[in-house]
């Protein structure tokens, strides 16, 4: 593998701002060949890349020319001069580039039908789009899909969406894209829209360790889709060796050889696929008929709109001489708690490190009610300008927090670790990097019982039926998605919940 292809993490956090607003993350080698050999099928002809950035499926492109001896031309657009550059330097030619239009491949697509379309398109998400450009791709979704598509679609998805609908009879298309295209609330109708027009072959996934693009912060997959008549069943591939030749030698041979290491590879039908989602592998096992959402409530963690102000640390409550009714107990971050349970001693330790554990817990009374220290530091706020942040702005009185019942479990719900349930012995409240588990009684063995169940690793290992994927294996689970986490039956005859069952099934002590 050449140097220059491998994915460089910025030097600082700006150089990473940057690249994420261009969308510049380089598609290495090893998979950039395996996309650019299927698209070509063996025919050669014009390779189209929307985003061609520093090259690699040009460059990929003239080693399959070379290898197979086919006649390839290169073909594409990019908003960018300067990464046009960059090609150049990684070992493109300036002749490899001249049908490199710069351009908005979205905005201003080419007018012909193409045979084979092959993107890394730039990973947008969906807040960093502006209103404006926002409206233009609902249009366009409209105009293409006949259906607008949910809000939080990100640009890759258009530019999928584009390039779908430029493929001639019989195109190829392969788009490495992150995991939100199959996971995120748009997703059912995107591809009930793709699963009617066109074959899904094959969708590739990786191993955390095995990614494309290591230390980002994606789940990337590939999907070679071609324009032709749907299919009942495809391929879903997970590949689990960095940089391996496997991925390039089963696309070559037209998805025929059987990999003995490297790869798995297995048949699904397309209906499974769509309802489990592309990402996720087929769910062994027979369907359970419980979920947890038939124990548990579950309710997100405490935003308060401005942790440095609400959320102290034992020296600040000091200084600021509020007295300590007014403060709950609390913990912000999932690092925060780097065991299964939460305790006092948990508590102590954090106060120990100078971390916040005191959340201001304010019912909303007049201002003037309160002590003076109190009163000196809500006007303190008011002075830089807390009142008018976004979410704070919706409270009235802005000061007034929200309040939860602290919750017998957390549940982690992204982190570097993985995510995981928390027995909360300590009693504190979570904010919103948890989310509050309440069980659906508060009986001690319906309780014990359902610890067993949440900690048990088949519970924890159907998170990723549920959860939305990101780079290094962590999982981002909603809460009404965790509520679905199906509960192996197994899990349930093991914590002898079965017994409890009949007796809690109607009954919600926490209210919240
Ligand atoms: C993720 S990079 C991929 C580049 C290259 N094909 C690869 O895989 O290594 C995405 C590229 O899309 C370009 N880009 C961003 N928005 C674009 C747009 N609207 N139209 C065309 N190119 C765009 C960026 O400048 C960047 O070079």
């Amino acid at each position: 593998m050449q140097k220059a292809n491998v994915y460089k993490l910025p030097s600082s956090g700006e150089a990473r701002e940057l690249l994420r607003k261009k969308g510049q993350f380089w598609t290495p080698d090893w998979a950039a060949e395996a996309m650019v050999d299927y698209v070509l099928a063996d025919k050669g002809g014009t390779l189209f890349d929307p985003a061609v950035g520093a090259g690699a499926f040009f460059r990929a492109a003239k080693t399959i020319e070379k290898k197979k001896g086919l006649h390839i031309t290169l073909s594409g657009m990019d908003i960018d001069p300067t990464a046009l550059e960059q090609a150049i330097q990684q070992g493109l030619t300036r002749d490899d580039i001249t049908g490199v239009k710069i351009n908005d491949f979205v905005f201003h697509p080419p007018q012909e039908k193409l045979s084979a379309i092959v993107a890394n398109p730039p990973y947008i998400r969906h807040h960093r789009l502006s209103l404006d450009t926002k409206e233009q791709l609902k249009r366009l979704s409209m105009q293409n899909t006949g259906m607008i598509l949910d809000g939080r679609a990100g640009f890759h998805v258009y530019f999928l969406i584009r390039a779908l609908t430029l493929l001639e009879e019989n195109g190829r298309l392969a788009f490495i894209m992150p995991a939100d295209t199959c996971e995120g609330k748009f997703a059912n109708d995107l591809w009930r829209w793709i699963s009617v027009n066109y074959a899904l072959d094959a969708v590739i996934v990786f191993a955390s360790n095995a990614s494309p693009f290591p230390n980002v912060d994606t789940n990337p997959l590939i999907f070679f889709i071609r324009k032709s008549m749907p299919k009942e069943n495809f391929l879903w591939a997970k590949c689990h060796e960095s940089q391996t030749d496997i991925l390039k030698m089963w696309v070559r041979s037209g998805f025929e050889m059987t990999p003995t290491k490297g790869l798995t590879v297995t048949q699904r039908k397309l209906s499974e696929g769509l309802s489990t989602g592309l990402s996720r592998p087929l769910a062994t096992g027979k369907a359970s008929k419980y979920i947890l959402g038939d124990f548990v409530q579950i309710v997100r963690g405490v935003a308060t709109g401005a942790n440095e102000f609400f959320f102290m640390t034992a020296e600040q409550v000091k200084q600021t001489d509020i007295p300590n009714n007014y403060f709950t107990r609390a913990i912000g971050r999932t690092r925060d708690v780097p065991t299964e349970e939460i305790t006092r001693a948990t508590l102590d330790l954090l106060e120990a490190k100078g971390r916040p554990t005191f959340l201001l817990a304010l019912n909303g009374d007049s201002i003037e009610n309160y002590p003076e220290s109190l009163k000196e530091y809500l006007k303190k706020g008011e002075t830089i300008g807390l009142p008018q942040k976004p979410l704070i702005s919706q409270r009235k009185p802005w000061y007034k927090t929200e309040s939860r019942i602290a919750p017998p479990f957390l549940f982690s719900y992204l982190g570097r670790r993985n995510s995981r349930f928390i027995r909360n012995s300590a009693r504190i409240i979570p904010l919103t990097g948890f989310l509050c588990v309440y069980p659906k009684s508060d009986d001690k063995e319906y309780t014990d019982h359902l610890w067993k169940i949440l900690n048990h690793p088949d519970t924890v290992a159907n998170l990723i039926m549920v959860g939305k994927s990101y780079g290094d294996g962590a999982v981002k689970v909603e809460p009404r998605s965790l509520e679905k986490l199906p509960i192996p039956e197994n899990v349930i005859d093991q914590s002898g919940m079965q017994t409890q069952m009949r007796l809690f099934e109607s009954k919600t002590p926490y209210k919240t």
